[in-house]
C-alpha cells in the first residue's frame, strides 16, 4: 500500500495548518493510500550548524524527531509538509526541520512526490508556498498541484472550515497526488527510476 507522511509544522495541533492536512487525510484514506500525521511544530528543533558530520553518519548528529522522520520518510511514496505563515515564511520550527531532513538524510527522494501547504490569516503565503516547494524540486520529488494556490486561510479551525474553496483545494491537492504517485510505481515497473547523476558539485573554488 502507498504510503504518505505529513508533517504539520504548527504548534497548534488542532489548528488552521492541521485542518487543511485533515482534509486531504480524508481524501488518501477514500483513495486506499496510508497516512502518517506528524506534529513537528511543538518539538524543540533546533537549526542545522553545518558540521557536516551527516556525510559520515548518514543521519543528523543531533538525534531528534528529524532522525526518526527520515526513516519514514525514506519507506513513504509522498510528503505534505504543511506550514502556518510566520513574518511571511514558513515558520521557524518547519525550516529547522526541513533544512536538516533534506541535508542529513542520504536516501534517495528521487520521484517521491511532495506537496506543500500553507496557511495563513491574511498574506505572505505565496512567498511561503515557493519556500518549501524547493526543498521538493532540488530533490528530483514531483510536486503535486491542485486548482489554485495550496493554501488555506484562517486565524482559527472554524476559519478554515468557512474556507471552503482552500479545502476543496485541499481535497484536489490529495487526489491528485494519489494519481501522481500510483502512475510513478506504475512507471517504474515498466521503465525503471531515470538515472540520476551526482558526480559534479562546483563551487568555483579557483575564484573564476
Ligand atoms: C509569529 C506569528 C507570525 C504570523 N505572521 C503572519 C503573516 O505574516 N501573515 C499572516 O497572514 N498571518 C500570520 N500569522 C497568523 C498565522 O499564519 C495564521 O493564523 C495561520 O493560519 C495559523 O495556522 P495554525 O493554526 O495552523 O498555526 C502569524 C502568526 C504568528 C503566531
Amino acid at each position: 500500500m502507498a504510503k504518505v507522511l505529513l508533517l504539520n509544522g504548527s504548534p497548534r495541533v488542532n489548528g488552521c495548518t492541521a485542518t487543511a492536512l485533515e482534509e486531504m487525510i480524508a481524501v488518501f484514506r477514500e483513495e486506499g493510500i496510508e497516512t502518517e500525521l506528524i506534529q513537528i511544530g511543538s518539538k524543540d528543533i533546533r537549526g542545522c550548524i553545518s558540521c557536516r558530520r551527516c556525510a559520515e553518519l548518514g543521519r543528523c548528529v543531533f538525534d531528534d524527531p528529524v532522525n526518526e522522520v527520515a526513516q519514514k520518510f525514506s519507506e513513504a511514496d509522498g510528503l505534505v509538509v504543511g506550514s502556518p505563515v510566520y513574518y511571511g515564511s514558513p515558520n521557524g520550527t518547519v525550516l529547522s526541520f526541513l533544512d536538516r531532513l533534506f541535508y542529513s538524510s542520504s536516501f534517495a527522494k528521487h520521484m517521491k512526490v511532495g506537496a506543500a501547504v500553507v496557511s495563513c490569516r491574511r498574506g505572505g503565503n505565496t512567498a511561503s508556498f515557493d519556500v518549501l516547494n524547493k526543498y521538493f524540486t532540488i530533490s528530483g520529488m514531483p510536486v503535486a498541484s491542485s486548482t489554485y494556490w495550496n493554501q488555506v486561510h484562517g486565524f482559527t479551525a472554524e476559519d478554515v472550515k468557512k474556507d471552503l474553496e482552500g479545502l476543496q483545494t485541499m481535497r484536489n491537492l490529495a487526489r491528485n497526488m494519489a494519481f501522481l504517485i500510483r502512475a510513478i510505481a506504475d512507471a517504474k515497473e515498466r521503465y525503471g527510476l531515470p538515472t540520476v547523476e551526482h558526480s559534479l558539485f562546483t563551487s568555483f573554488p579557483d575564484g573564476k
